[in-house]
């Protein structure tokens, strides 16, 4: 997959101002902070398609782009940041459940997780969440220039079995500064050796 074009279409609050075109979507999920935006710039080779700041919750409302004319990279807003009012949270979640209960175009959704830390219990509940939705989930790795390779390989296993994952399930590890892992996420999130193209869905109902 090779990505030579990508636009911002919509900043969106409520389904009524998500595209209508039924292209099919990969979505970004994961902590505030932990990278998403940052993640779709260095996959579409684009410094500053989504801005990206140093102060968490950055991302506040759904942003769609349109990649290769052909499909959409979403960028979910972010959880977990403590300084979030209440109402703030609720609003999250409505968003959140808005889009994941019926997105049938949805293909994947990349969960981020940073590679220093243990997934929290907000990362348990929205990998579980996913799961019930029954997406299909890669989970990512993050600002992997920040370990050594010991540390990293200690980090994954904290990763792998917080999660619990199972052995099928690849962790991908990235970083967006030092444009490390990025064929590799690509290649899992379009089942490369795609020949195929990612615009047709493959027929098979989600939900
Ligand atoms: P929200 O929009 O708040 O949900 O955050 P986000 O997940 O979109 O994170 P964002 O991409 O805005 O990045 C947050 C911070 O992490 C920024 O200061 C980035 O520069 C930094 N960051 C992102 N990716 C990397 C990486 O690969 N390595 C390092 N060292 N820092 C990174
Ligand atoms: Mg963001």
């Amino acid at each position: 997959m090779e990505i030579k074009k990508s636009e911002f279409i919509i900043s969106a609050v409520k389904p009524a101002q998500y595209p209508t075109d039924n292209r099919v979507e990969y979505a970004f999920v994961g902590r505030s902070n932990v990278g998403k935006s940052s993640l779709i710039n260095t996959i579409t080779n684009r410094r500053k398609l989504v801005k990206v700041s140093g102060t968490p919750g950055k991302t506040r409302l759904i942003n769609f782009f349109l990649i290769n004319d052909s499909f959409y990279f979403v960028d979910l807003p972010g959880y977990g940041y403590a300084k979030v009012s209440k109402t703030e949270q609720a609003k999250w979640g409505k968003m959140m459940e808005d889009y994941l209960v019926r997105r049938p175009q949805l293909q994947k959704v990349a969960l981020l997780v940073d590679c220093r830390r243990k997934p929290t219990k907000d990362d348990l509940l929205m990998y579980g969440w996913i799961k019930h939705f029954g997406y299909e989930v890669v989970i990512v790795a993050t600002k992997k220039d920040k370990l050594n390779r010991a540390e990293l390989v200690k980090n994954n296993k904290l990763i792998r079995e917080t999660l619990e994952l199972d052995s099928s399930e690849e962790i991908i590890n990235i970083s967006s500064l030092k444009k490390i892992g990025v064929k590799d996420l690509l290649g899992n999130m379009f089942n490369d050796s795609s020949e195929g193209d990612p615009s047709i869905s493959n027929g098979n109902p989600i939900l």
